[in-house]
């Protein structure tokens, strides 16, 4: 595919190299348009070295290419990153001032705003009002990013992360089409990642969940707009996303509570987490050595089922009209194939959709495609075709959005 990555003046332009090694590794062929002022924190010569393409900032080079109309016309993706407040200010005005502006004006493709920005300016009416233009434009513009921004202050208003724009950028080029704002003023819970149950201070049961899945459903509904709780259990050391609130728990136990906690007042909650089913009777206050008195067994206690809770509160009339998502990772056995087993715990459990993934054989667990099922209550059941997990985040979403009172 032919990328376009535009980088706007700003100290978060360093992190558009990450961003265009990334687009490079993955075989995309990528042109990087830098304003002027962009030049001024990171040099030409770094981005023509990798991206393997020349660099202009303005419209009289190679003048005889036309490259003002034809790089845009022929994107299939445009990404800015970092989009400054004066740059979505002018894209937003329609101005053609430089190569990148009139970039944008040339592409059809799907167009990807990362902003980066102090809060003041991101809060700013006229910044909030570009933001608006260029929505409603077509555009993709990104939740920034909150914390630490160039100097002692922090807020809203930080790039996000090189691998979570990447995210993004790919989700657009697989959906074909601009991310929704549908969530906004939503709230959502989502769960992820797997659960730990001690035996002693150093021990513990646990699974095989990265938590990959749930950070992308965060992820991307942060992205179209929801208020977005992310109750996080054991992952891989993924990075936060976005614009959204990370608790992080160890145990089953506290992921009840923090689940129960977060879900008072939510529109809908998404269970991707992968929680223990069964946690041991005796914790050890000291570690378990080997000698005289080595367990030979565990004895283990059966914890509550989370999903299951909400749905008995919702039908006990305390959760109002909260929608509510299971995820199933099944492996199908003696008893039956994978859908059977998936469509009888939806009737079980009582959630609105359930997502079904074939695990095992190096499927779904710490990879970062996925594919599967989604069973609706109401009987309906979609494929979701394999792609990367923010692909199978946003159908799961798109089923979602009816469903929210
Ligand atoms: N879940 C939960 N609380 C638990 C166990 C599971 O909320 N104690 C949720 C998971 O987050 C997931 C769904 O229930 O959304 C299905 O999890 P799964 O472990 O597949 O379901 P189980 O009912 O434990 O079924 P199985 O017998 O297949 O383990």
């Amino acid at each position: 595919m032919r990328i376009v990555v535009g980088v706007g003046g700003g100290i978060a332009a360093y992190k558009a190299c990450s961003l265009v090694r990334k687009f490079t590794e993955t075989g995309h062929d990528v042109r990087v348009i830098p304003t002027e002022s962009a030049l001024q924190f990171v040099g030409k010569a770094t981005f023509e070295a990798l991206s393997g393409n020349p660099v202009h900032t303005g419209v009289f080079a190679d003048v005889p290419e036309v490259p003002h109309v034809r790089i845009g016309q022929e994107a299939d993706l445009v990404v800015i990153a970092p989009a400054t407040a004066d740059l979505m200010a002018r894209a937003a005005s329609g101005r053609a001032d430089d190569l990148l502006t009139a970039t944008l004006l040339t592409a059809r493709c799907p167009v990807v705003f990362a902003p980066a920005m102090h809060t003041e300016m991101w809060e700013h009416p006229a910044t909030v009002a570009n933001v608006a233009t260029l929505r409603a434009h077509g555009s993709t513009v990104m939740e920034p990013a909150s914390g630490r921004l160039t100097g002692a202050d922090t807020g809203p208003g930080r790039l996000p992360e090189p691998e979570e724009i990447f995210a993004l950028a790919s989700l657009l080029l697989e959906r074909s089409d601009a991310l929704p704002r549908d969530l906004e003023g939503r709230r959502v819970v989502v769960s992820a990642g797997g659960t730990r149950e001690p035996l002693d201070p150093v021990r513990f049961l646990g699974n095989r969940s990265s938590g990959k899945q749930g950070y992308a459903m965060a992820r991307v509904a942060a992205q179209r707009g929801a208020q977005v709780t992310l109750i996080a259990g054991n992952t891989i050391g993924l990075e936060p996303p976005a614009a959204v609130e990370v608790v992080h728990v160890t145990t089953a136990e506290q992921m009840g509570t923090a689940v129960d906690k977060h879900s008072a007042g939510a529109d809908a909650v998404i269970m991707a987490a992968a929680v223990a089913d069964f946690r041991p009777v005796n914790v050890a206050a000291a570690k378990i050595k080997k000698g005289a008195h080595e367990p030979n067994s565990i004895e283990l206690t059966k914890n509550r089922d989370i999903l299951a809770g909400l749905v008995q509160a919702r039908r006990d009339g305390q959760l109002g009209g909260l929608a509510i998502v299971g995820f199933a990772a099944e492996t199908g056995d003696e008893h039956g194939d994978v859908l059977t087993h998936a469509r009888a715990k939806l009737a079980r459990k009582g959630c609105d959709l359930l997502v079904v993934n074939a695990v095992g054989e190096g499927k779904a667990f710490e990879v970062d495609n996925n594919d599967g099922w989604l069973l609706g209550a109401d009987g309906t059941e979609q494929a979701l075709d394999h792609g990367s997990k923010a692909l199978l985040a946003s159908r799961v979403l798109d089923a979602l959005g009816p469903l929210l009172r």
